[in-house]
This record gives structure tokens, C-alpha cells and sequence, in this order.
């Protein structure tokens, strides 16, 4: 079969590995041929390529990024936009297309199936946000570097008598604050699922110094929503082509409220892109590999319009429908395990 690839979104560690098993099981089972889109549906749009064979995919597991590209393309927005993506696609003469990316670069998937595109999608990203899937590949890697952060700020915190809030990414949902939050020990944990009380962040930090720590670390998420503001706290106002403002600055904002109120020194610091890159974790390389498999036997098996998800410990699918529906949140059995850690208010 000729198989297309492309990566679309923010780009997370993994996407080479999938890339690199989807061709390995492809070329040496099936007798595959694949071709790689750049820079996600952008390279569909402009029929921007790059052959993807056993020799271009080789040496990449371990590499952060991503080897063919990624953009916020949204194909919707361009007048002829899926009629120009139709075309190329026929004129390569695909009989799949993977696409690994999150909810807006499966929302284009989702489009081409109903304009009769064999499409099979790949969950990922940092926010572990998709719906359907226990796990987006990237997230661990995410996590790991929010948590080595979290732990290396301990001691400078510590050593100031200081608050530190610490900033990370996730968008609507506050999976890596909450998972980084709980096993870098951060006294307090902020996610977007539950407006910022300062009252209670008060009283945390208090309870904190009474109790002879003279130092806190606050972890929050981008998204977290704090009071006296309407909405989340953006740099700028600009939204990108799937109509997502750019999230940056919660933290700081709240590092000045936290030290107004307490009048303990605060710091803050944003950990950004550096959540995204550099090499996956041993979990992230290892799901991203059972994904890309998966991704090419559904291909084989004639199964279209599917995201291959993990359930538990199997790697299954479901509609690629079910996965943008909706944005799937914390849950209050993780706020449970963080308030359990907390003195009770
Ligand atoms: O969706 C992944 C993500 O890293 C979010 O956590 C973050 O809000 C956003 O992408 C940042 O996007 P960009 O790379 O376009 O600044």
C-alpha cells in the first residue's frame, strides 16, 4: 500500500517514533511504500514532501520534534482548502493517511473521512487532553521534565525562605500540573478544572510556615483561571488559525498576588517549550512505538476514520469522532489524591 504520514500541532517527543515504527512494520511486513507530508496539513495544502523509507527513519527513536515538520494548518479556514488537499492526495495516490496530532489536527482527519479520505489517527500531545485514550504519547516526557524542574527549584526555595510558583503547559486541561504537581511535591497545585481560590492558597502557605517550612512551591497550570480576571491569562490577544489564543503569564500574575497577601518573598518562572523538547522517556518512546504498529495493522485491516488509543494496558481504537468531542479534564479522583496530601481546610 502507499501510506501518507504528516505530524500537525504543537509538535511533543515521540512523533519520531511512531514515524520510524510505522515504516519499520509497514516496509518489512506489508511491503509498504510511505510518503511524508511536511509540516502538517500545510504540506498537504502545498504538496510539500519527503520520502519516508527505512534508510530516512532510521536513528531518529530517541530524537525529539519531529522529522517531517508540524504546523497549526487549519484546512477549514482556506477557501478550496480540502478540495486542494483531495487533489494531492489523489495524485499521490494514497490508499491511507496517518495523521499524529491532537484534537484541531483530527478535526481536519475527521473532515476528510466524511470527503471519503482513508484517514487513521495517532493521540498526540503534551496536554493529554484527546478524549477516548487513556494516554497521549508525550505527556510522560512533559511531566518528567515539569517534575525535574519542580525538584530542582526545591532547594533554591528553600535555601531563600521564598514561594516559587512554577508555570506549566496543558491548555483547558491540568494533567501535567496535577501529575508533576503530586510527584514533585509541590504544596499547592492550580488547575484549570477549578478557579484559583486565593483564600485557600492563603491559608496553604500559612499552614506551611506555622508548621517551621518556611518555603512553598506552587505549581499551576497555563489555563488555571484566577479570580478578579475574566478568563485565562494570554500573551496577547491573537488566536492561531484553530482560534486558540497563545496561554502565558498566570504565574507571575499569581506570584505578585501570593506575595501582596502573604508577604513572603515569591518568585515565579514559566517552564514553556522546554516541556516539549529534547528526547521522549523510555514510557513515551515505548507507547509511541505501539501506537505507530497499531496505526499500520489498522491500516491493513481496512479500518478508517480510527484513532488508535490506549485502554488501561491495550492499545485498541475508537472513532476518531469520540476524540474531539470533547476535552477530557482532570478528574476528581487525582484532585482527591492532591487534597489528601494537604491540611485540611
Ligand atoms: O497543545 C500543546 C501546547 O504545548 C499547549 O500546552 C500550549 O498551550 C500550546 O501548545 C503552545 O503552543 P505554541 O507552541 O504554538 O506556542
Amino acid at each position: 500500500m502507499r501510506i501518507g504520514m504528516l505530524t500537525g500541532g504543537g509538535d511533543c517527543p515521540g512523533l519520531n517514533a511512531v514515524i520510524r515504527a510505522a515504516v519499520r512494520k509497514g516496509v518489512l511486513h506489508y511491503g509498504d511504500e510511505f510518503v511524508g507530508f511536511m509540516e502538517g496539513w500545510r504540506g498537504v495544502l502545498d504538496d510539500r514532501t519527503m520520502p519516508l523509507d527505512l534508510t530516512t527513519t532510521s536513528g531518529i527513536l530517541h530524537r525529539g520534534g519531529t522529522i517531517l515538520r508540524s504546523s497549526r494548518t487549519n484546512v477549514k479556514k482556506i477557501e478550496g482548502g480540502f478540495e486542494r488537499c483531495l487533489a494531492v492526495l489523489q495524485a499521490h495516490q494514497l490508499d491511507a493517511l496517518i495523521a499524529m496530532g491532537g484534537d484541531d489536527t483530527q478535526s481536519i482527519s475527521v473532515e476528510l473521512v466524511k470527503r471519503g479520505v482513508p484517514c487513521i489517527g495517532v493521540p498526540k500531545t503534551i496536554d493529554n487532553d484527546l478524549s477516548g485514550t487513556d494516554v497521549c504519547f508525550g505527556f510522560d516526557t512533559a511531566v518528567t521534565i515539569a517534575t525535574e524542574a519542580v525538584d530542582r527549584l526545591h532547594s533554591t526555595t528553600e535555601a531563600h525562605s521564598r514561594v516559587q510558583v512554577v508555570e506549566v503547559m496543558g491548555r483547558d486541561a491540568g494533567w501535567i500540573a496535577i501529575t508533576a504537581g503530586i510527584a514533585g511535591g509541590a504544596d499547592v497545585i492550580l488547575v484549570p478544572e477549578k478557579p484559583i481560590d486565593m483564600d485557600d492558597l492563603v491559608r496553604l502557605l500559612r499552614a506551611r510556615w506555622e508548621s517551621g517550612k518556611r518555603f512553598a512551591v506552587v505549581v499551576v497550570a497555563e489555563g488555571a483561571k484566577l479570580p478578579e480576571h475574566t478568563g485565562q491569562i494570554s500573551a496577547g490577544t491573537k488566536l492561531d488559525s484553530f482560534g486558540h489564543v497563545r496561554l502565558s503569564g498566570v504565574g507571575q500574575v499569581l506570584a505578585e498576588e501570593i506575595e501582596k497577601r502573604t508577604g513572603y518573598e515569591t518568585r515565579s518562572v514559566n517552564l514553556g517549550h522546554t516541556q516539549r523538547g529534547g528526547a521522549p522517556t523510555a514510557f513515551d518512546r515505548m507507547l509511541a512505538t505501539r501506537y505507530g504498529v497499531a496505526a499500520i495493522d489498522l491500516v491493513h485491516a481496512g479500518r478508517f476514520g480510527r484513532l488508535v488509543v490506549l485502554k488501561g494496558t491495550a492499545i485498541t481504537d475508537i472513532p476518531l469522532e469520540e476524540a474531539i468531542a470533547a476535552t477530557r479534564t482532570v478528574g476528581e479522583d487525582l484532585m482527591d489524591v492532591m487534597r489528601g496530601l494537604q491540611p485540611k481546610g
